[in-house]
């Protein structure tokens, strides 16, 4: 079970709420895994993948807006998880017959989770708390 502890919690709501779904896509992808319901791992992997791209899209429209000055090179981290996203929907496709599928699929996700996702984030947490609180004054 992933949790995210309040360290990596950017502190905008709109991104901790999506990178919490996201959070709960996994959750729900190892316990179907955890119970032996592989076709509702492999129906849910989709999901996660494409709420990821939605999330990477979102955030990266708040980044421009707020003018941080890595916009471009966070939207190229982004783009280059695209063939990350892409093994974990061809192991989507081999959880049903294989295991070893669906351990490195269960693997992949909380990597990709913590490492590439919230981990990464946290280089513009200060300086959008900075942007909320100048708008604040
Ligand atoms: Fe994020
Ligand atoms: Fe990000």
């Amino acid at each position: 079970m992933v949790e995210i502890t309040r360290s990596y919690e950017i502190e905008v709501e709109m991104i901790d709420s999506d990178h919490r779904r996201l959070v709960d896509i996994i959750n729900e992808i190892t316990q179907a895994i955890d119970d032996k319901r592989e076709e509702e791992c492999a129906r849910l992997v989709p999901d996660f993948v494409t709420f990821s791209k939605q999330h990477f899209a979102r955030e990266e429209a708040l980044l421009a807006k707020n003018g941080y000055p890595g916009v471009d090179k966070h939207r190229r981290h982004h783009a280059s998880l695209n063939y990350k996203m892409d093994t974990m929907l061809a192991l989507a496709e081999r959880v049903v017959e294989s295991v070893a599928a669906r351990d490195e699929l269960r693997k992949e996700l909380i990597f990709f989770l913590m490492d590439d996702v919230i981990n990464e984030d946290m280089n513009f947490k200060s300086f959008l708390v900075d942007a909320a609180s100048r708008k604040g004054n």
